[in-house]
């Protein structure tokens, strides 16, 4: 996983829960990296899921509430670290339909080594059918995004999680009813 995504966690549990806590939970998972990231660099995704579970401990907060108020936290950071992906998005519907065309391919052209999820979006009556398709099955984390994005553009947004999909691997199907 980036190196962004790990330096915005940190900086998520700081702000919230102050550096001590942050210290704590860097000592308590062994980790390669002792808690210091470089935002371009790749790190492995266990040592994430571990300092989430660690966090729920420390906290009393579930790890899928934590991963929820996570993506919601990093979705302005993301648009803030690579503004080109999002200079020709105009608005929460048109980002939501070209969340593969535009934004997370330009990740890919900037960073190769990234992996980004692939995700399907089609236009239907009630706003946005997206599809997650990932092998991290980081769901909470896509709800968090999104709501995060809505935020981010001013809009309101209705989320229903339809769960896996029955017929796809690592496939996770949601609604996104715009206004
Ligand atoms: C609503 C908007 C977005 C959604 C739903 C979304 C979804 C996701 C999800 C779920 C992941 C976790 C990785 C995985 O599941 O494989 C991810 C990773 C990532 N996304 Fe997005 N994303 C959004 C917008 C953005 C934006 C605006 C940027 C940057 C301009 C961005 C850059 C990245 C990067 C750098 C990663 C990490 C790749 C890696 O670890 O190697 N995303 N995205």
């Amino acid at each position: 996983m980036q190196g962004i995504i790990f330096t915005q966690l940190s900086d998520l549990v700081i702000d919230k829960w102050g550096m001590t806590l942050w210290n704590e939970i860097v000592e308590s998972v062994p980790t390669k990296s002792q808690g210091v990231y470089v935002g371009t660099q790749q790190y492995d995704d266990e040592e994430m899921l571990e300092m989430v579970g660690r966090l729920s401990e420390k906290t009393g907060v579930s790890p899928e509430d934590l991963m929820s108020a996570f993506g919601h936290y990093l979705f302005p950071k993301l648009a803030e670290w690579a503004p080109s992906a999002m200079k020709d998005i105009q608005s929460f519907k048109h980002l939501l339909l070209n969340i593969d065309s535009i934004i997370h391919f330009e990740v890919r052209r900037l960073y190769p080594d990234a992996y980004v999820p692939l995700i399907e979006s089609k236009e239907i009556d009630e706003g946005v059918e997206l599809k997650y398709i990932s092998k991290r099955r980081l769901t909470k984390v896509m709800e968090g995004l999104i709501k995060g994005a809505a935020d981010y553009f001013d809009t309101q947004c209705s989320l229903d999680f339809l769960g896996e999909a029955p017929d796809a691997e690592n496939t996770f199907v949601y609604i996104v009813k715009t206004s």
